[in-house]
Parts: structure tokens; sequence; C-alpha cells
């Protein structure tokens, strides 16, 4: 059985999918670390990733591979585990940028059905649902308002002991969204047959215990 998370940047996709997999002894997998991981060799290359030319013709030097410690998942490139590094701020910007690039994405696509052929996954993504796994047999839509997404990334810098602006995070959440959203290909959007959950008012426990009703649902047919 798979499932398909998706929604925008910071609708709380992977805390939710990382206990929800724990749960119901799923394994999670985290496809947005996967470009992530992309964006680390465009920046470690000096690749520039609004050249698209660049940026594809560099795409048979890179190999990224997954690999699961207690659990956790690492993401390897071209043999090197680059898992500390993928929450950088620029790593997540050159993601956004050159996942638009469909050649971007073909070169994931492989790695991502591979997994959830092998094992029960929960993926979480922005096409999971309509492009990766359309035969996941549970699809959700994660998603919450732009100002609470922002509130929650403000809050995670803080407890980092980082100064976080509000105004400015709020602003890249919401271009990151645009791009995501309006790219021609595989753009962020809500499969047909997903199940729509806005976490704006909601607690992680109860978002988590929502999925998990839904899960045993379509686990006892
Ligand atoms: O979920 P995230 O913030 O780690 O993802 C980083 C970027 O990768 C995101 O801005 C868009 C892209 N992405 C994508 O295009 N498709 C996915 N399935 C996952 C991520």
């Amino acid at each position: 059985m798979n499932i398909a998370i998706d929604g925008p940047a910071g609708a709380g996709k992977s805390t939710i999918a990382k206990t929800l997999a724990k749960d119901l002894g799923f394994v999670y997998v985290d496809t947005g670390a996967m470009y992530r991981a992309m964006g680390i060799y465009f920046i470690d290359n000096g690749i520039s990733i609004n050249d698209k030319d660049a940026v594809t013709g560099s795409l048979k030097n890179i190999l990224v591979e997954i690999r699961y410690e207690d659990g956790a998942q690492k993401v390897i490139l071209n043999g090197t585990d680059v898992s500390a590094r993928l929450r950088d701020e620029a790593v997540g910007n050159a993601a956004s940028v050159t996942s638009a690039y469909p050649e971007v994405r073909t070169h994931l696509m492989d790695l991502q059905r591979g997994l959830a052929k092998k094992m029960d996954v929960i993926m979480d993504g922005r096409d999971i649902g309509t492009v990766v796994l359309p035969d996941a047999e549970l699809k959700i839509f994660l998603t919450a308002s732009s100002d609470e997404r922002a509130r929650r990334r403000c809050k995670e810098l803080e407890e980092k002991g980082e100064k976080a602006d509000f105004e400015k995070i709020k602003a890249d959440i919401e271009e990151r969204d645009y791009r995501d959203s309006h790219r021609e290909t595989a753009p962020l959007k809500q499969a047909e047959d997903a199940v729509l959950v806005d976490t704006s008012d909601l607690t992680i426990d109860e978002v988590v215990s929502r999925l998990k009703e839904l899960a045993g649902k379509k686990r006892n047919g």
C-alpha cells in the first residue's frame, strides 16, 4: 500500500508523514530531499540554476541514492551523504527553480517509483498523487494558509536560535508556492481523488489521527 502526500512548502507534510510512517510501519520517502540534493550539485559545481541547458546537460553526472539508517532517510549524492545540507535556504531555492525543468523531474522518477514498488511507502512532494504514484491507495493534499506556514517557519528558526523575519519568510513562501504551482510540468496541484486536509487550525496529533483513520479505512477496503 502506498500513501501520497502533496502540498505546498511548510504545510507540515514531512512532520506528519514521518509520524504516520512510524505508526503504520511504512517507510517515509521525502522526494523534496531528492530535488534538494540535485540543488546541492548545481551550487557546488557552479552551474547557474537559471541556465536550463547547463542544468540538463549536467544530469548525466548526477547520481542520487536513498539509504535508510535507523529509519531515517539519508540522501547520497554521487556517493556522498549530503543529508545535513538539505535544509539550507539556498538549496531549497535551487530545488524549487530546477525542479521546473522536465528533465530534472524525469531524472528522479525511476528512483521514486522504484522505492514505492519495493516497500509500503508514505511519499511526500508536489506531484506524487498526480504523476509519480497515480495509483496510490490513499492521496492526501495537505495545506495551510501562508500566514500560518510563515509563523511555523519563524518558530522553527527561533528555536534554533536564528533570526526570523516574518514578512520576508511569508513572501518567500508565496513566491515558492507560485513557482511550484505554475510550472508547466507536474505542477503542485491536488489530485482529483485526493483528500484535502487544511492544517491551519489543527495540531500535529489531530492531523495524524485524521490520516490514520483514512489509511485504516483504505486498508480494510
Ligand atoms: O518539499 P521541499 O521544500 O523539500 O521541496 C523542495 C523543492 O523541490 C520544492 O520547492 C519543489 C520541488 N519538489 C518538486 O518539484 N516535486 C516534488 N515531488 C518534491 C519537491
